[in-house]
């Protein structure tokens, strides 16, 4: 069997060993915007550190755990935490969760990250739902040997965020008066920020934000065949656009500032996948 394959199976018993909750929606938690826990249901709980193999993350503000239970009538499985590929982990193992959520049942992936603004009408504390992605500037998780039982060797990813799922986030953030962007995203392994350069080149691709996570979770939520969404809390206009000098804890206080009305749009935009 293919050794990233038999990895995740093994997670799997694992976590199986634990709960038979089967997850609707999969939902990673990004950058400060950890307690959106809080607006679950919880069935239950499962450390990252209780599940055999499992990446486990080293940055502040990214502590792990899988939480399992309900928004409103929908069944979710929650990462409050993600690792990230700057961290040292093989791509692989950082896009190992989004894989076993999949295994787990869940069928759609909504993704959360915290990015920096690089489309001049943005402003620190606006929230972009995602309509593509640029993935050509990170290595591809899906290089080595197919995993055949995942998904196909060469995925099309025509549309990979789903345009039902994003019609969905619209009218939610419409009916909670929530200004909401859309546009693109680019993933940059960091754990450098971006040179004033690197920002004029991402605008000019095309890129409206930029962060160091999701492309490569999209990547393979897509090849195994997920409905997925996401959007990002533009935590503070990138490098060159930004005036002042960029840090994490500006970053994490963006996402904190951002959390009430973040809760309020996943929580209703979930609610509303319950019968996708
Ligand atoms: N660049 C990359 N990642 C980020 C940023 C940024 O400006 N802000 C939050 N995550």
């Amino acid at each position: 069997m293919n050794p990233i394959y038999e990895k995740l199976k093994k997670c799997e018993k694992c976590v199986r060993e634990k709960t038979d909750f089967v997850p609707k929606v999969a939902i990673v938690l990004g950058s400060g915007l950890g307690n959106y826990a809080d607006n679950i249901k919880i069935e239950c709980e499962i450390e990252y550190s209780e599940i055999e193999g499992f990446p486990v993350s080293t940055v502040p503000g990214h502590a792990g755990k899988f939480i399992f239970g309900y928004v409103d009538e929908t069944p979710v499985v929650c990462m409050k935490g993600r690792v990230h590929y700057y961290e040292g982990y093989d791509l692989s193992d950082v896009v190992l969760p989004i894989r076993l959520m999949g295994l787990l049942g869940a069928q759609i992936l909504f993704l959360t990250n915290a990015s920096g603004g690089i489309n001049k009408s943005f402003k620190a504390g606006d929230f972009m739902m995602l309509t593509d992605h640029i993935a050509a500037l990170f290595p591809n998780p899906l290089i080595g040997a197919n995993i055949d039982e995942l998904g196909t060797r060469f995925p099309d990813m025509s549309n990979v965020y789903n345009k039902e799922l994003q019609e969905i986030i619209r009218t939610s953030a419409k009916e909670l008066s929530i200004d909401l962007k859309e546009g693109v995203y680019a993933q940059l392994t960091g754990p450098s920020f971006e040179s004033p350069a690197d920002v004029k080149m991402l605008g000019i691709l095309g890129a409206d934000a930029v962060g160091m996570s999701t492309v490569c979770e999209a990547i393979v939520a897509n090849h195994m065949g997920l409905k997925i969404c996401g959007i990002s809390c533009i935590c503070n206009l990138a490098a060159g656009i930004s005036p002042t000098p960029l840090t994490h804890e500006e970053v994490q206080q963006a996402g904190k500032d951002a959390a009430p009305n973040f809760e309020k749009l996943v929580t209703l935009a979930v609610k509303r996948m319950v019968n996708i």
